[in-house]
């Protein structure tokens, strides 16, 4: 024990890799439990955000290790409800989600400094509020204390298409060749590197959502929720 969940808070962990439908279905499910919903992919991002627009390599960790720091990262509901992500006082919650954004998170996350800079910030949120946290790491490193645990997955190309819709969707559509590419080798990078590497707890449950709609992701969801927060 951590000790992180004395407060009798609820924590909802759910880890996989990029594009199994982790953000949609633990925001709804958030809204629906009236929990707080944590990104922590956009936290990495804020990070991997100030490499790019920087021109630090991301892969170098002691250039990245040297720009913490300075750097101020907060994490703000908005009116709106949303997790907003701040910059040094910027919002640069749009500006994260930009494809190549993607990549310098992926790079930046892999660094021990990086991970153990925004920990904390993780597990306080938890201890103040009934969450569901989705990430790489949550049920593993960051929360392992937490009442429910989820490895939620899908193929390289269930996911692909997914996110080859969504990008359509906000106007910046890519190749399904380039997204499935771009994919892979996320997984790889998330799931090699020496720290905190995606991986399913032992006592995660698992759910595979290649053949499911979203409507049966998430009444599959809830339904692993309601056993181990009623059991
Ligand atoms: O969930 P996402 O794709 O927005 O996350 C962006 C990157 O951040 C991802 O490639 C891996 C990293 N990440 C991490 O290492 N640990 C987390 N808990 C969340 C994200």
């Amino acid at each position: 024990m951590t000790g992180e969940n004395t407060m009798q808070t609820i924590s909802i962990a759910i880890d996989g890799p990029s594009g199994a439908g982790k953000s949609t279905l633990a925001r709804s499910i958030a809204a629906k439990l009236g929990y707080l919903y944590v990104d922590t992919g956009a936290i990495y991002r804020t990070i991997g955000y100030h490499a790019f627009y920087s021109g630090i390599d991301p892969k170098d960790e002691a250039a990245v290790s040297a720009a913490l720091p300075e750097l101020h990262v907060e994490l703000i509901y908005g009116e709106d409800g949303l997790q907003h992500m701040f910059l040094n006082g910027q919002d640069v919650t749009k500006e994260i989600r930009l494809p190549e954004v993607s990549m310098y998170a992926s790079a930046v996350s892999a660094h021990p400094a990086v991970r153990s800079y925004l920990l904390e910030m993780q597990r306080g949120l938890a201890r103040t509020h009934n969450v569901i946290m989705d990430g790489r790491d949550i049920g593993t490193v960051v929360l392992p204390d937490a009442q429910v645990k989820v490895f939620l997955t899908a193929s390289p190309e269930a996911r692909a298409q997914r996110r080859m819709l969504e990008l359509e969707q906000r106007g910046t559509p890519q190749p399904f060749e380039q997204i499935l590419k771009d994919i892979q080798e996320r997984d790889w990078n998330d799931s090699h590197r020496a720290t905190a590497p995606l991986r399913q707890a032992e006592d995660a449950v698992l759910l595979d959502t290649t053949e499911l709609t979203f409507q049966e992701s998430e009444a599959a969801l809830l339904d692993i929720i309601r056993k181990r927060t009623e059991a």
